[in-house]
């Protein structure tokens, strides 16, 4: 009997100490299936869960969102290293206005801690930041470490990082009518002329590929007024794992399941 405690004891110490070695061999494992020729080019993310989160541990709201900035240098760094493109992070929609004024100094705080704090990180990794939504209604201070963020990373080559910050998909499409009708009222563009392109021309995201791929944590099955435009056929992938959690494991996961789906764009095979 004493054997069998001690053999439990001794499985228990192990299982502790290896558990990281473990998951950083899975991990590797995964990576390894991951088929680089079929990468997402472009991967979408709402960073959802930051909430519940910190309040299932007794903390508050404002844990969670704190929490949920250690998740995004990890998926940054991952997307960097595989080589995607352009990732963009949902982190303040338009209606996020509506929570308690303490949450939103808060979330405000936390973007400008981000780069002060990651702007070599990410110039290392060659990122280039491009933030996205109604910038011109942002506090001082959030707006100018938006612009420090894009300002700083300009010349790299590497990954795309558009942080949608007040950002609503809703909103941007009024923005672009807006846009169409000034360049018809000045002549720029004939209204015969305004088809699809004409519009994704204008959007806030010009000039990059739709995402293949929108990630949402913490299992709700809504697209929250994000990229309403440019998600018409996006591969969806719902994880249950709040955002706080979300680590490379969990990406490269939603990635494989990515490459077994099969995309027919409304077409046949
Ligand atoms: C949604 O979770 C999350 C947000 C509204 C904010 C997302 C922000 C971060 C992950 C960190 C900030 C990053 C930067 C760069 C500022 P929720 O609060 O709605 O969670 P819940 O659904 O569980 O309530």
């Amino acid at each position: 009997m004493d054997n069998i405690l001690m053999f439990k004891q001794y499985f228990d110490f192990w299982r502790k100490k290896n558990t990281g070695k473990i998951k950083e061999a899975e991990v590797e494992r995964l990576i390894n299936e991951v088929d680089r020729k079929k990468l997402p080019r472009h991967i979408a993310i709402i960073m959802d869960g930051n909430g519940r989160w910190a309040l299932r541990r007794g903390m508050s709201r404002s844990y969670g969102h704190r929490a949920g900035v250690e998740s995004l240098r990890d998926i940054v760094k991952v997307c960097s290293e595989l080589k995607v493109k352009i990732l963009t992070v949902y982190a303040f929609s338009t209606e996020n206005w509506k929570r308690p004024r303490e949450e939103v100094d808060i979330l405000m705080d936390l973007l400008v801690e981000y780069f002060n704090r990651e702007i070599e990180e990410l110039n290392k990794n060659r990122v280039r930041v491009n933030p996205i939504g109604r910038l011109h209604e942002l506090p001082p201070a959030t707006l100018e470490a938006l612009k420090m963020g894009a300002e700083r990373t300009r010349g790299n080559d590497g990954l795309i990082l558009n942080v949608a910050f007040n950002y609503g998909g809703r909103q941007e499409i009024v923005d672009t009518v807006r846009a169409v009708v000034a360049d018809v009222l000045s002549g720029k563009l004939s209204a015969a002329d305004i088809e699809e392109r004409a519009i994704s021309e204008r959007l806030y995201t010009a000039g990059q590929p739709d995402p293949d791929l929108l990630i949402r944590p913490a299992g709700d099955f809504r697209i929250s007024n994000f990229l309403l435009w440019q998600l018409a056929y996006t591969e969806f992938w719902i994880s249950p794992v709040m955002w706080p959690d979300f680590r490379r494991i969990d990406l490269i996961n939603a990635i494989l399941e990515f490459q077994r789906r099969e995309r027919r764009f409304g077409g046949l095979k």
